[in-house]
């Protein structure tokens, strides 16, 4: 069995409306209904909304079946400043990572990291250099893993709990 990989997944651009399932499932299953799952932000002309969809039933020996063409996973990227810390970049050169997610049967297997990925690209196709987001504490972990870096110590989001900002510096295209 080989392990992931990320070309066993497309990341596509998404129109607002095709995140909200997603995020209803996996971010925000205590608003009513997907309907609700929005960000202001979601119909301005700086917000980019990504999907991960997986390309196969079983590309890596594990059951996925029924999910081959399947959108997997989201995210979206917005023109914002960081307001919770002091950051080392100027607000112009960077996006902000918000709502991201992918389906609890996915995950290991390198959907996520297909869409900081395509979010990666997204900022140097902009002519940007950094992708910063306010992570949950269980994600720590996997933006860790994909390169980025804590901007603060802890803090606590209301009804949300504990987040710190973290940042990925992308100097170069990506490989
Ligand atoms: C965080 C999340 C997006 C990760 O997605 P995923 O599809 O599992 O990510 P990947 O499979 O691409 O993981 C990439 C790498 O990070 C590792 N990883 C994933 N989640 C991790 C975690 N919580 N802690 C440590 N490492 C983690 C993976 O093992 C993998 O490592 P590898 O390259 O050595 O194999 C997913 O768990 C999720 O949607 N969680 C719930 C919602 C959430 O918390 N979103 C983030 C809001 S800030």
């Amino acid at each position: 069995m080989r392990g992931p990989h990320l070309t066993d997944f497309e990341v596509r651009v998404l129109r607002p409306e095709e995140t909200r399932e997603l995020r209803h499932r996996v971010l925000w299953p205590h608003k009513p209904s997907a309907q609700q799952c929005v960000i202001d932000l979601d119909e301005t002309d700086h917000a980019t909304h990504l999907g991960v969809f997986a390309q196969d039933d079983e590309p890596w020996g594990v059951s996925l079946k029924r999910h081959a063409g399947v959108l997997v996973g989201v995210c979206s990227l917005f023109d914002q400043p960081c307001i919770r810390c002091k950051v080392p970049w100027e607000d112009h050169e960077a996006l902000r990572l918000r709502v991201m997610g992918t389906l609890p049967e996915v995950r290991g297997l390198g959907a996520g990291a297909a869409l900081i990925a395509g979010a990666s690209d997204e900022v140097l196709r902009r002519g940007k250099t950094v992708l910063w987001c306010d992570a949950r504490e269980v994600a720590f972990g996997f933006y860790e893993r994909l390169g980025f870096d804590f901007m603060n110590e802890v803090y606590e989001l209301p009804d949300v709990g504990p987040h710190r900002t973290m940042a990925l510096v992308l100097s170069s295209p990506r490989n």
